[in-house]
């Protein structure tokens, strides 16, 4: 993979209500000429690049360092650029877009010819979504269609939250990032395949699978080997920190304290990130915070979490579980993610 070239990374200030107009348009300006512009969604930041420019797509993936095997959502502000993505647009994602969009599900349709190969490379599928922040849409209608947009972060980093997220990771390598504060829900979008029957979920996230049975019935979630071969991105290692991740249950005060007396961990820099377990005694090397009860506040500040305990230096992150229920499922997969458990999927 060729380096890509160092360059000046504009950052704008844009208003998340009342979207600067000329800020938008020198986005869509650089977007038309084939460059990269980070923008807010209400899930996490995207990283956007024209959907039917390869040269500009290949940048997103030398950017971010991504597999070039994995795919891309294309994002829209309008059903009517659905044309040139599918030929189909079955009942069951009529009435998922009529419900849920603008919001975080992202729907795997049939592709059409017309979409480069590089935004699904190997696959007769294109994912496609409208997200629901007033910035991303008006940048969407103001270009006039699709862009794909991965998460704005360097491959296998948490998903960036904040502008200062991506230009952490992005600065130099990007033309510009649009800054409309810290993103709402957190976590990613839903990922729903719904060219099985019956439709899979194959990445949990920020629309829960309760919401999707309520609209549609049943849906599949297991994470079996089909399904991560459906959904390339599974295969990855996500979302992780340099610090170690490790779990504990609920409540679960013992392996709390046998976590904190691990011999390996004895000169390490530890965070404690607990809902229920009371705080243990301190000690030196251990800080703790308090997670929000509330599931929608915790995805929102996780992946800031992650980041600002790498900011601090620290070693080891030890999380209490959240129920898996709602946005706790997808909170939940992140948190797995982390772990070195899943090292090397
Ligand atoms: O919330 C989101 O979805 C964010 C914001 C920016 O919209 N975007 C995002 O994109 O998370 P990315 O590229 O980081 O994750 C896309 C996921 C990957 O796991 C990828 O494998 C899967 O969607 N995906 C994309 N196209 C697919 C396809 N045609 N079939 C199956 N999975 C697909
Ligand atoms: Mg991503």
């Amino acid at each position: 993979m060729s380096k890509p070239c160092v360059i000046n990374t504009i950052c704008l200030q844009v208003s998340a209500d009342q979207p600067d107009s000329e800020a938008i348009t020198e986005a869509a300006t650089i977007l038309r000429r084939g460059g990269l512009v980070a923008f807010p969604t209400e899930t996490v930041y995207g990283l956007g690049a024209d959907a039917f420019n390869s040269s500009a797509i290949r940048k997103v993936f030398e950017a971010k360092g991504r597999p070039s095997d994995n795919p891309l959502i294309v994002h829209i502000a309008e059903l009517s650029c659905l044309d040139s993505l599918t030929a189909s647009f079955p009942e069951i994602a009529q009435t998922l877009a009529r419900k849920f969009w603008p919001g975080p599900l992202t729907l795997i349709l049939r592709r059409t010819s017309k979409v480069p190969d590089i935004v699904s490379p190997g696959l007769d599928t294109v994912a496609v979504r409208m997200p629901n922040h007033p910035v991303a849409l008006s940048l969407l209608r103001r270009f006039g269609r699709g862009l794909v947009a991965p998460s704005a972060n360097i491959s296998g980093r948490p998903s960036p939250t904040t502008a200062q997220h991506v230009l952490d990771d992005l600065e130099g390598l990007i033309e510009m990032v649009l800054d409309s504060g810290p993103t709402e829900i957190g976590v990613e979008s839903t990922v729903l395949d719904i060219t099985v029957s019956p439709p899979a979920i194959l990445r949990k996230g920020g629309l829960s699978r309760e919401a999707i049975e309520a609209a549609i019935g049943p849906v599949n979630t297991e994470a079996d080997s089909a399904l991560t071969k459906r959904s390339p991105g599974n295969r990855y290692k996500h979302y992780a920190p340099h610090a170690k991740v490790v779990l504990v249950a609920t409540g679960d005060v013992l392996a709390l304290a046998t976590a904190l007396h691990n011999p390996d961990f004895v000169d390490k820099k530890i965070a404690c990130l607990l809902h229920s377990i009371p705080a243990p005694a301190p000690k030196s090397n251990v800080t703790v915070q308090r997670a929000p009860l509330d599931l929608g506040k915790f995805s929102h500040s996780l992946f800031e979490y992650l980041r600002q305990s790498d900011k601090a230096g620290i070693d080891i992150i030890i999380v209490e579980e959240v129920s898996e229920v709602g946005l706790g499922a997808a909170v939940m997969d992140r948190l797995r993610r982390a772990t070195s458990s899943v090292e090397g999927n």
